[in-house]
């Protein structure tokens, strides 16, 4: 059983393999939060807790004399507001009286066998995924209440005893007679009663997503958040708080991924007894969301990971989740198609002739797939005009959608098509009949980003008028795959349907709304695959991957660059999901020149597909292509399916990159090592493996050289060559991909 109550002591126990989780209800109700961290066996961790006066911090009414006892400082599974614990709060609520407490005591509790679902928001699923390791998840759900005005808080633990993952969300509930306003409201709230920690967290922006930034966690707040109505190229919902100590092989680290692809907040702070606090859950600067009697609302889902082997175990536990639970199961067996796109190719300059074209060379080369990019559609020649005009322009493409796509299955290749589906240009026959459907104020101007505005998600209406335009052109033209694209941050969040009380609700309702025509087109066509995007990795987030198997990463092609934006995706999210294709060089968005060799490898860590002009590529640039094709095919089930480890980490000065996948019988690796820096008489280029077996004998396919991997592991293994071929041969960013193959 990995969830155990002892009724005696009050105590929940959530064990996992290498993990345990501990909450106790107190002699007044209060759920205290014991301790996460590796396993202690189920012994009761109280014994930790310091009842001591600490001034200032003053005490529930029933602890009277006992000052010790005090919300203030005792490590709580989820607070109240307003009632004398003064740390950052789990929720914050306004009831129709104007009173913003709410004391939260324990009510009951169920443990359930199997994983529970959210409605209506992403969740990591339990008998639906695909389970390759398989897993009895069980479910336990703790309910809290304010009994003097009737509001309740359901606390929902979804445990993946194999995986170690502990999911949390939480759903609110008005059983009082008045309306309650919820202005805040988490998916967890976790204390960690001493240490001292580093919080690890993916900043960027547009072309330069999920940079690694790791700070000392300080006797202050820090937040992470994005306001934007996406999750952001900005602040992903993503964060790890480990010792500072930990690196890539040791130390304990623990996980916070929120599954949701909106506003989102993750706040960290350090107390004044040096206990530190983190709380994630929906941005609330504009929240507020309206429950009439009975109502509920829901928090979205928070994957919760520890390992006390370092960040790479870490990001495993998080690659095998998503990978097995979060994305649809139909794709952990099937092959991802090799793609074209033509954006970097032809931007909004096509036709059918020319596209074709791209496809002839597309089927010589080998390629599955060509993607038609943004430009298909009403009068859109650049991108001042026509979204939400989801009608083919028969101007570019003669004859209609159909004959491209049919030639393009004629040659063999599957047909993909690029939506912006929430989107609403001021120069659109949509945005001319219905200005009603765009997110604006009423009466100010919007705010326009890329000449566009967005489409109030949160009306039905709308909502309809996607679904269908979407339907009748998927089923038209037969489309295999959609890239669902989502090109600008959303402000003035106002639905013209929603009274004025209720706009607090319309950066939520906005997502939820996105959610479900997701989810209606999935089930008209259970076999459409959907790429997610938003300028690129703007919504890279576990809540787009319960609907999209694979996110296109970044609009930064350039592998260099990629090569940090990849790494930093890589601490939360497995390869499989992770868009990325061979463009030009130089590259349109750095301009920096790289080989195509180098460009290869770098695209390979992912879904592999090529965005370049192939009518201009040349003879021998296709035959390497060909090569790259037939090797991403090779590894594929190593790459997409492998334990993946970065052997290189951000806090070492290293002039190169390298990141390594091992197959789960350790009979085969792919070591990748790409050059960053050029110095004169450098150092010496080594790295050490991880996963092999450690009395297993080794030899780099096409070599000569028996390795131990014990040898590989702890000794390192030596590319001395590489730099000595750039030396011969100057090529700037020089890379290799060594295939260990175990042969006793
Ligand atoms: C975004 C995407 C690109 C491309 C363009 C089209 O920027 O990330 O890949 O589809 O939109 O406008």
């Amino acid at each position: 059983m990995s969830i155990v109550f002892n009724p005696d002591s009050r105590l929940f126990v959530l064990s996992t393999k290498n993990s345990e989780y501990q909450m106790k209800i107190d002699e007044i109700g209060i759920l205290l939060h014991l301790y996460y961290g590796a396993p202690v066996g189920g012994m009761d961790m109280s014994y930790r807790l310091w009842h001591v006066d600490r001034g200032f911090s003053g005490n529930p009414y029933e602890y009277q004399e006992e000052r010790g006892k005090s919300l203030d400082t005792l490590p709580q599974e989820f607070t109240g507001a307003n009632v004398g614990d003064l740390r950052i709060s789990s929720l914050s609520i306004r009831g129709a009286n104007g009173s913003r407490s709410c004391d939260l005591r324990y009510k009951s509790h169920e443990i359930l066998q199997g994983k529970y679902k959210l409605d209506g928001l992403p969740y990591v699923r339990g008998e639906n995924g695909t389970l390759a390791v398989e897993e009895d998840a069980q479910s336990l759900i703790i309910t809290l209440e304010d009994a003097l005005i009737g509001f309740e808080v359901k606390l929902l633990y979804g445990v993946f005893e194999k995986k170690d993952v502990i999911t949390r969300s939480v759903i609110m509930t008005n059983r009082g007679k008045d309306y309650v306003r919820v202005n805040k409201i988490s998916s967890v709230c976790i204390d960690f009663p001493y240490g001292r920690y580093d919080l690890i967290h993916f900043h960027g922006r547009h072309c330069m997503e999920r940079q690694m930034e790791r700070v000392p966690v300080k006797h202050d707040i820090i937040s992470i958040q994005s306001k934007r109505g996406m999750s952001s190229h900005h602040h992903n919902p993503f964060v790890i708080l480990c010792d500072e100590d930990t690196n890539q092989t040791q130390g304990n680290a623990y996980g916070f991924m929120m599954m949701y692809s909106g506003n989102h907040k993750t706040e960290v702070e350090k107390d004044f007894t040096d206990s530190t606090r983190l709380v994630m859950g929906l941005q609330n600067s504009n929240f507020a969301w309206r429950l009439e009697a009975g109502d509920s609302v829901t928090a979205p889902e928070v994957i919760m990971t520890y390992s006390a082997e370092g960040l790479n175990a870490l990001s495993s536990n998080y690659h095998h989740t998503i990978r097995e639970n979060v994305v649809d199961a139909k794709y952990y067996n099937l092959e991802r198609p090799v793609l074209i796109n033509n954006w970097e190719a032809t931007y909004f300059d096509f036709n059918t002739e020319k596209i074709l074209q791209i496809a002839d060379n597309a089927k010589e080369i080998g390629i599955d797939m060509l993607v038609l990019d943004d430009g298909w559609f009403g009068k859109r020649e650049s991108d001042h005009t026509s979204l939400g005009d989801w009608f083919v322009n028969e101007e570019k493409l003669q004859g209609g959608l159909k004959v491209l796509a049919d030639g393009v299955r004629e040659r063999g290749m599957k047909f993909g098509l690029w939506f912006e589906p929430e989107m609403i240009s001021e120069d659109s026959d949509l945005f001319r009949s219905h200005p009603d459907w765009a997110m604006t104020d009423p009466e100010r101007k919007p705010m326009i980003s890329r000449s566009q505005m967005v489409l109030d998600m949160s009306r039905k209406d709308v909502q309809d008028y996607l679904f269908e335009r979407m339907s009748e052109i998927i089923r038209d033209a037969d489309i295999y795959y959609v890239k669902w694209d989502f090109n600008r941050s959303v402000s003035n969040f106002y639905s013209k349907e929603l009274p004025s009380d209720r706009q607090g609700e319309v950066a939520h309702r906005f997502i939820l709304g996105t959610y479900a025509l997701l989810d209606r087109l999935l089930k008209e066509f259970p076999n459409l695959m959907i790429e997610g995007c938003a300028g690129g990795g703007g919504r890279f987030d576990a809540g787009m991957l319960f609907y999209c198997p694979q996110i296109w990463c970044s609009d930064d092609t350039d592998p260099i660059a990629r090569l940090r934006i990849q790494e930093g995706t890589s601490y939360g999210y497995p390869v499989s999901t992770v868009g990325s294709h061979v463009s030009a060089s130089p590259n349109h968005q750095t301009g920096r020149s790289t080989s195509l060799k180098t460009r290869g490898i770098v695209a390979m860590s992912g879904t592999f597909g090529y965005e370049l002009d192939l009518t201009k590529v040349s003879e021998e640039e296709k035959e390497l292509m060909k090569q790259q094709i037939k090797d991403f095919r090779k590894y594929y089930w190593l790459i997409q399916h492998g334990e993946y480890y970065r052997l290189t980490d951000d806090r070492e000065q290293n002039y190169f990159t390298a990141w390594e996948y091992v197959n789960a019988e350790a009979t085969e690796a792919l070591v990748n090592i790409v050059i960053t820096d050029s110095h004169a008489n450098p150092e010496l280029p080594y790295v050490k493996l991880h996963g092999l077996d450690p009395e297993g004998w080794y030899m780099i396919e096409g070599g000569d050289r028996k390795y131990k991997g014990a040898a590989l592991m702890n000794g390192g293994f030596v590319f001395g060559m590489l730099i000595e071929n750039m030396m011969k041969e100057p090529d700037n960013y020089p890379s290799e991909m060594y295939h260990f193959v175990k042969i006793g």
